[in-house]
């Protein structure tokens, strides 16, 4: 059943100060941060988002969470756009049926109060009575943390802990919707185990959709039931997890992303006389328009004749199979 419904989000960043206002166009004044995400989140799902860093992932959630406002676009949720409620409606509802495990924890949480604070706080805000320290002591006991880690602070804890902590923060109140952006990243493995069959089970136990964002690309593989893959904003591809896998028909990132992953060496095709066609076309093609994101370092684009398409046309996302979707001119 679909949950959400992500309809041609757009989002850029303002990077020019006002000193270096005057000396460019209005076009580079801004960074298009995502670029016409279209992305559908089914319920009781768990959806990986991967991809370089800088490509958009946490902008993407920060948007969904209203953390972050869109340029344009609609996320319907529950038939409603949640780009046009008003912030009263996202705080008494969204913020409760979606929960956000913070990338940076240390930004996460208030440095006045203690754990148990935290813990009240999140229950107070999705309206559910307050849970006896018993509770608390076993939702801590699940992340391998103590009964006395209620009483310390942000400060009083190391990386690993405040990720644990954020992690039974967001499962407390037994939210909707889990955004977890690189939620093992810091922690050893046993622990990462630890916190990806929480998840598990409680994707079993509650139907929880959890959507993960993490570079460890063997984890999403493991416990994801489809993968996105972004690149610079662009989301270039999407399907089950068995679709995204070496050997499959899959985008050229991709492929780069599963090769390094494998510690596969890449084996560059052979570089003709077309390449210096492809340098002046990308030439004048300097302000990054009309052309695919990934066009530089594609391999692909030295096997196809007409390659040029790469560097005057913005490759759509289409279907090649039944729930695969790919970016790609010549895939
Ligand atoms: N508030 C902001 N103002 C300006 N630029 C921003 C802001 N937040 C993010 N960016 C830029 O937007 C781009 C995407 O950032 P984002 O944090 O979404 O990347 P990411 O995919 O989560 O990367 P990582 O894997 O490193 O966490 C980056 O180039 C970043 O510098
Ligand atoms: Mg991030």
């Amino acid at each position: 059943m679909e949950l959400m419904n992500i309809i041609n989000v757009n989002k850029r960043y303002r990077i020019a100060n006002s000193s270096l206002k005057d000396y460019l166009t209005k076009e580079r004044q801004y960074k298009s941060v995502l670029k016409d995400i279209n992305l559908k989140i089914f319920k009781g799902e768990i959806l990986g988002i991967v991809g370089e860093s800088g490509s958009g992932k946490t902008t993407l959630i920060r948007t969904l969470m209203r953390l972050t406002e869109p340029d344009s676009g609609q996320a319907y949720f529950q038939g409603q756009d949640i780009f046009k409620m008003s912030k009263q409606v996202i705080r008494n509802t969204i913020r409760n049926q979606f929960r956000m495990i913070f990338q940076h924890p240390d930004a996460a949480f208030n440095p006045a109060f203690t754990v148990e604070q935290i813990f009240n706080q999140a229950s107070r805000q999705n309206g559910i009575l307050k849970k006896s320290a018993m509770n608390y002591e076993e939702l801590l006991s699940s992340v391998r943390l103590g009964y006395e880690f209620l009483h310390k602070r942000s400060h009083q804890l190391s990386g690993g802990e405040k990720r644990r902590v954020s992690v039974c923060r967001a499962i407390l109140t037994r939210p909707s919707v889990i955004f977890a952006d690189e939620p093992t990243s810091g922690l050893d493995l046993h622990l990462q185990h630890q916190i990806i069959d929480i998840f598990l089970r409680m994707k079993k136990d509650y139907n929880l959709t959890i959507v993960i964002i993490s570079h460890d690309i063997k984890m999403i593989e493991r416990i994801c039931d489809r993968i996105c893959v972004m690149y610079q904003g662009r989301i270039v591809e999407i399907g089950d997890k068995k679709h995204l896998a070496l050997g499959q028909r899959s985008h050229p990132y991709t492929r780069e992303l599963l090769r390094c992953d494998l510690g596969v060496r890449k084996v560059r095709a052979n570089i003709n006389s077309e390449i210096l066609n492809y340098n002046s076309l990308k030439d004048k093609n300097t302000n990054g328009h009309g052309k695919c994101d990934y066009a530089d370092l594609c391999d692909l684009k030295y096997l196809q004749k007409e390659s040029r398409r790469c560097f005057t046309c913005i490759p759509l996302l289409k279907e090649v199979k039944s729930g695969h979707h790919i970016s790609c001119h010549f895939i």
